[in-house]
């Protein structure tokens, strides 16, 4: 199959709302992450998403909508889901909810529930809207690498296994949205993300945020998720950790015959001397958007093995650690 790469014109965008009403697969932007898109009320469609990606069965994919009206299509939304979705849609926040009839049990993986967002990126809203269809992807990423965040990196992974890229430029995140679970009480953060945690509290009081590390942990067992061809190592404190990180990356370089690299903030590039490294930008959310980018440069580049330093955990810097935990398969120096 040829793979199409199209700017995000008006044209373009109209184009691919076809392919999506015709039972197409489309790749296209979103303020988190480039996602891979199918009609969600398309069994056969979705079905070419698991294929393409070399996604398993038993994992769901996220319903987008274009507008809060089309969410009860496929959801059950009951009042504490209502004050989130007006409070913080469109936005990178994604509830499970009950699901609805009409939704095909391959989109929930037989699930009686659904996840739903409302991107908050243009080139995704008008897709959806002009699809007149909600429609369900999951990132469009090849399963077990990282989440792509530019249209090259979909290209990369998933040229010739699916029709259309839709180019809409680098992804304003850079992390994937903040899912919760509404069917619990209190809610459960299954999945920490771009979203805040806090900016939840404040809208529907506390939520249950305990398994969020452990998810990270349990993630360990689905070999298939995560797997940058580098190995990444990361540190668990942020603070006076310069020193272990350099004589862990001479260590590997000169006794294990590696090749790596340091992933630092650009304030502290110059600490490391003349050892290779990755400026990941002066804050936190700077690092969360370049984090996937920068994996996929490292490895192109060829080194083997990435040293991330770690950031302190309030707000999204607990996500991003979550992502260096996952990637890391629980390595930490
Ligand atoms: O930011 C994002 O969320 C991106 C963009 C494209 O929207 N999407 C994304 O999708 O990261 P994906 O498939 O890579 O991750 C979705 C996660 C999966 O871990 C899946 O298990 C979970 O959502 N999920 C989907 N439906 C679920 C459900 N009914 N119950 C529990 N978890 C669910
Ligand atoms: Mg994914």
């Amino acid at each position: 199959m040829k793979t199409e790469f199209l700017q995000a014109d008006d044209a373009n965008i109209e184009k691919c709302a076809e392919y999506l009403r015709r039972g197409d697969i489309v790749a296209f932007p979103t303020e988190t992450v480039y996602g891979l898109g199918a009609s969600a009320l398309d069994p056969k469609a979705a079905e070419k998403i698991f294929r393409a990606k070399g996604r398993p069965a038993t994992n769901p994919l996220i319903i987008h909508v274009a507008d809060k009206a089309q969410i009860e299509t496929v959801a059950v939304v009951d009042d504490r889901s209502r004050k989130l979705i007006d409070a913080l849609m469109p936005g990178p926040l994604t509830l499970v909810m009950p699901k609805k009839e009409v939704v095909p049990s391959i989109v929930t993986a037989g699930f009686d529930t659904v996840a739903v967002r409302m991107p908050d990126h243009p080139v995704a809203l008008a897709l959806i809207s002009a699809a007149g269809v909600p429609v369900c992807a999951p990132s469009a990423n090849t399963s077990s690498r990282p989440s792509p965040t530019m249209a090259q990196h979909v290209y990369d992974d998933l040229c010739g296994k699916i029709p259309v890229i839709l180019d809409g430029g680098r992804c304003p995140l850079g992390l994937e949205s903040t899912i919760i679970s509404m069917t619990e009480n209190p809610p459960r953060v299954m999945r920490a993300g771009s979203v805040d945690v806090s900016a939840i509290e404040a809208v529907i009081g506390p939520v249950n945020k305990e398994s969020v590390m452990i998810d990270s942990l349990s993630s360990l067992k689905k070999p298939t998720h995560f797997v940058p061809k580098a190995d990444l190592v990361f540190s668990a404190y942020y603070d006076g950790m310069f020193d272990e990180i350099a004589d862990y990356c001479d260590r590997m370089a000169r006794s294990h015959g590696r090749r790596p690299v340091i992933f630092c903030t650009d304030g502290n590039a110059g600490r490391y001397g003349d050892r290779p490294v990755m400026k990941m930008g002066a804050t936190v959310s700077e690092y969360a958007q370049s984090l996937f980018e920068k994996i996929r440069e490292a490895e192109k580049e060829n080194y083997d093995l990435i040293i991330a330093e770690g950031v302190p955990l309030g707000g999204l810097g607990m996500t991003l650690m979550s992502r260096l935990m996952k990637l890391s398969n629980g390595n930490v120096i």
